[in-house]
């Protein structure tokens, strides 16, 4: 059974999920996280939907396995390819995440907004259902970032402001005044990003408002941890190099009590 002191469960298909870890470790300080990056397994954007359902259910199983209370799917692509299965056929809460397009889309003044996210979220069922209404009144420049996940796995973010400017110059020529990120590995790109489009350009990542969601999820289960001296643990899972997986902790994220283990 779960309990209010179980770990909160998280995957994506490598470091791309800590951008979403952050979000939710700042708005809910206490909770005990285990974290698995499948790295050996990026990018998930390039593979068919059965493979993606196959990916997640294995690393669902992993995490039930260490008692976790509640599942936050922290990559779009598996959430739009994976996510109704994995709710159908496992009893605990599951949050997703999906590319921001109703904010975008409710609040541009162009009529034109921009989607960079990966192939396999792009080209779904889920994502195609989500965004149909607006597309009725609203112009999408959508972009898979073929590339992009490869060179935040190596922990090369320097390196991908070539690919970043082939993508992100059609949006710019079409006038959009948001980009939606939609692959959590590219908030990691944001400073890179910058340097490429006007400020007046929104760039919309969603950590908070999954954060508050997640939030308001235990709440209503009552499952929020509310010991005060909880002096959380998190545990890190990786198939791959646990340096770059340390690097990307210690620069982006402010945790005391972590460790990291190198046998997913
Ligand atoms: N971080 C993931 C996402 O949000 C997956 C990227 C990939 O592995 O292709 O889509």
């Amino acid at each position: 059974m779960s309990n209010n002191n179980a770990p909160i469960g998280f995957f994506d298909s490598g470091l791309g999920g800590l951008s979403i870890f952050k979000s939710i470790n700042e708005l809910l300080p206490n909770e005990n996280t285990i974290y698995i990056a499948d790295s050996k397994n990026a990018p998930y954007g390039e593979k068919g939907k059965d493979k993606i359902i196959e990916l997640s259910i294995k690393n669902t199983e992993f995490l039930l396995d260490k008692g976790v209370k509640l599942i936050v799917v922290a990559c779009n692509t598996a959430t739009t390819n994976a996510i109704e299965y994995l709710r159908q056929n496992y009893n605990i809460p599951f949050i997703g995440i999906e590319p921001a397009t109703k904010v975008a889309a409710t609040n541009t003044q162009t009529g034109n907004i921009g989607v960079l996210a990966t192939k396999g979220t792009l080209s779904s069922e889920k994502f195609l259902k989500t965004s149909a209404p607006y597309r009725k009144k609203i112009n999408f420049y959508e972009r898979d970032g073929e590339g992009l996940v490869e060179m935040i796995e190596q922990n090369k973010i320097e390196d991908s402001a070539g690919l970043l400017q082939k993508y992100l110059s059609p949006m710019l020529e079409n006038n959009i005044d948001h980009l939606v990120l939609g692959c959590t590995h590219y908030p990691f790109l944001i400073p890179e990003i910058k340097k490429i489009l006007p400020e007046h350009i929104k760039i919309l990542e969603p950590g908070q408002a999954v954060a508050r969601h997640t939030k308001n999820v235990l709440a209503q289960l009552h499952l929020l941890n509310a010991s005060e001296n909880a002096n959380p643990k998190h545990i890190f899972y990786t198939n791959s190099k646990t340096e770059i997986l340390e690097q990307f902790i210690k620069t982006h994220l402010s945790l005391n009590n972590y460790c990291i283990e190198g046998n997913y």
